[in-house]
């Protein structure tokens, strides 16, 4: 494993899928074991992994379970496993990219299907850790540094493969020395950035400044920070951006503060087939999760909560996008076909579905 990359969330054994318990970050490291698709729904839909590309993975091998247990029935038994697995989230894209890939594995004449959907996600699991290596180089280079960078939620390894997206970015620019500090939201009301981006950098060697989500305008405002640096959990054919809840704000704020602001997403967070935000599906959690902070009631009692937990950054906000095919400035509908339009090409092929 790299240096400073020491955390895997999602693993396959010979027993069946164990996570990493996000749910139970920094206080407790436990892995739990799963060996039923329907386990695995559940732990994405509760969080237990999260980050849209872990979520993916986690599905693709969710998919695998699924076959085992479905395919003796037929396959329109596994297409209906699917379809629950689908079901857990509905922002991040990568949750249908990664199932509709393991759908078009050819199974017919197959003497092993689960064997030959296994080695399916295992190369899904292992593109995505090569893209954000890759995602992390071409990023660091934008930061002429030494300087401050601020993030939002948890975009680390926890979150993907391994390495992470915008982490990934903030990992390489640190090792090549373009990083001062670190800034990190606590990002409420889940609070990723204090329990978990600042657990996996602390363990990796990397020190962390944790803040409120509301100061980081005040933190622009000072000149602490030259890039705001952040993950994505789909992106549309216009460039618009779906992230955790509070990123639009950091985007405005940038803007104003003429700081910049980096979206880092592999190719299985864009979603072509979307012509603009508006048609994101934003994912609505419970209330509590806003009136409790680390399953604590702080709200007085009988006060109602709002809890959308992405919100859209619209693209005109956006300075750069990374992905591992490369890098898109300003983004708009242009850039993004001339990256990812060959993918409808691929479709009408009748190829991998994107
Ligand atoms: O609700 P979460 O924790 O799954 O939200 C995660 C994010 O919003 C991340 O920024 C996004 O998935 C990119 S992770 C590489």
């Amino acid at each position: 494993m790299q240096s400073h990359d020491s955390v895997r969330p999602v693993r396959w054994s010979a027993e069946g899928l164990r996570l990493l318990d996000q749910r139970r970050l920094p206080d407790e490291e436990v892995e739990r074991l799963y060996t039923d698709y329907r386990g695995v729904a559940q732990a994405i839909e509760q969080m237990v992994v999260r980050g849209a590309p872990a979520i993916g993975i986690a599905a693709a091998y969710g998919a695998v379970l699924a076959a085992r247990d479905c395919l003796p029935r037929g396959r329109a038994a596994w297409e209906q496993a699917l379809d629950h697995l689908n079901a857990a989230r509905p922002t991040a894209v990568n949750l249908a990219w990664a199932l509709r890939r393991m759908a078009a594995v050819p199974l017919v004449g197959e003497t092993d299907p689960v064997a030959r959907l296994l080695a399916e996600a295992d190369v899904i699991a292992e593109e995505d850790l090569a893209a954000n290596r890759r995602m992390g180089a071409l990023g660091a280079e934008l930061i002429k540094g030494p300087v401050g960078v601020l993030t939002h939620c948890n975009t680390g390894s926890l979150a993907t493969g391994g390495f992470g997206t915008a982490l990934g970015v903030i990992r390489q620019a640190w090792a090549d020395g373009r990083v001062s500090t670190v800034y990190a939201d606590e990002t409420r009301p889940w609070l990723q950035g204090a329990r978990l981006t600042a657990w996996e950098l602390l363990r990796d060697g990397i020190p962390v400044t944790l803040l409120a989500d509301s100061a980081a305008p005040l933190l622009m405002q000072q000149g602490a920070v030259q890039w705001v640096i952040v993950g994505a959990d789909r992106v549309t054919a216009n460039g618009d951006v779906a992230n955790k809840i509070g990123t639009y704000g950091l985007a405005v704020a940038a803007r104003y503060h003429g700081v910049g602001f980096m979206v880092v997403a592999p190719s299985s967070t864009v979603d072509m087939s979307l012509p603009d935000g508006q048609a994101i599906p934003i994912e609505h959690r419970n209330a509590d999760e806003v009136l409790a902070v680390g399953g604590h009631r702080v709200a007085a009692e009988g006060a109602g909560g709002w809890n959308p937990v992405f919100d859209v950054t619209p693209a005109e906000l956006v300075d750069v996008l990374v992905t591992e095919r490369g890098v898109v400035h300003r983004p708009d509908a242009k850039g993004m076909a001339a990256l990812f339009d060959r993918d409808k090409v691929r479709h009408r092929s009748g190829q991998i579905d994107q």
